[in-house]
């Protein structure tokens, strides 16, 4: 008798939150379970295509985010993804995103190794998602966020201070030294160009701060990216001597070449084949030749 009750006015209490949900309530609802039976529809897809695969590749996920209760804890999550030929990190991130837990958080844009938003710690190196083919790494694949900088959420980093050192290098174009005709070009000679060339690739992906011991160790340090920086613009001719002279003071610091213990890391991982070390390395003798004295 008394379960009747209660059903009987657990019914009409639902009856009557119903007449008194808005149509704003309403409608985030109808939403919301519009999502789970999408998302549902994407698991099935995918378990269904993991069957059918011919080859899968097992990915293992860092996982963390402070802000949800029972994720504060870092992890590690498994996901299955159907490979096929030409397949990126970045192509079995989006799956796994896509199909098992929209959630997963990682930076991606342009997906041509263009913008620097995806560089990830990938079998325990510093890669660019959209550059690291599958087939060239061994399964199952581990994806972390890059070490050295503080996590925000899943794969995310706080890229915060690698944008405070590459600005305290002034990362642009100055000089006193205009063309005398109003619509004269600043004329770099092709030698110069070539000089520079490589510097100039960088996408400030900050995969060489990343793996440079040094900038683990120093966070003042100005690191390979920054350093990179200075020498591209220190070395344009167009510059003028005064500004090159601005630029040395800049790197010259106690935190900025000097620091560097040409470990080549910064080489080694950099996406875009840049001789960082070397342009360190460079500066460093520009810095000595410019504090020569002759008596
Ligand atoms: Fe732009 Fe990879 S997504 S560099």
């Amino acid at each position: 008798m008394s379960t009747q009750i209660t059903e009987r006015e657990e019914e009409s209490s639902a009856e009557t939150e119903a007449e008194t949900e808005s149509p704003h309530q309403r409608r985030r609802m109808d939403e919301k379970a519009r999502r789970a039976a999408e998302r549902d529809a994407m698991r099935e897809r995918a378990e269904e295509e993991v069957r059918d695969a011919e080859t899968t590749v097992g990915l293992k996920v860092f996982r963390y985010d402070p802000e949800v209760e029972g994720k504060k804890e870092p992890r590690f999550d498994q996901f299955t993804v159907p490979f096929h030929k030409g397949m990126t990190v970045l192509d079995a991130l989006m799956y796994a995103r896509d199909h098992y837990d929209s959630s997963l958080t990682f930076r991606h844009s342009c997906r041509q190794a263009v913008c620097g938003s995806d560089a990830l710690f990938v079998n325990g190196r510093q890669r660019l998602g959209c550059k690291t083919q599958l087939a060239d790494l061994d399964w199952p694949i581990r994806i972390e966020p890059l070490p050295h900088a503080d996590v925000v959420k899943d794969l995310v980093v706080d890229m915060e201070h690698f944008y405070d050192q590459m600005e305290a290098v002034e990362p642009y174009f100055q000089t006193n030294e205009h063309p005398s005709g109003e619509l004269e070009e600043q004329r770099q000679t092709r030698e110069n160009r070539e000089k520079v060339k490589m510097s100039t690739r960088c996408i400030w992906c900050s995969a060489c701060m990343s793996s440079c011991n040094i900038a683990a160790g120093d966070n003042q340090y100005l690191g390979p990216a920054a350093i990179n920086m200075a020498y591209r613009f220190a070395m344009d001719e167009r510059e003028g001597e005064d500004m090159k002279q601005h630029r040395l003071n800049i790197i010259e610091q106690e935190h900025g070449v000097w620091r560097c213990q040409t470990q080549f890391s910064c080489t080694e991982v950099c996406p875009k084949d840049i001789p960082l070390t070397e342009h360190i390395q460079e500066l460093k003798r520009e810095a000595v030749k410019n504090n020569l004295k002759f008596w």
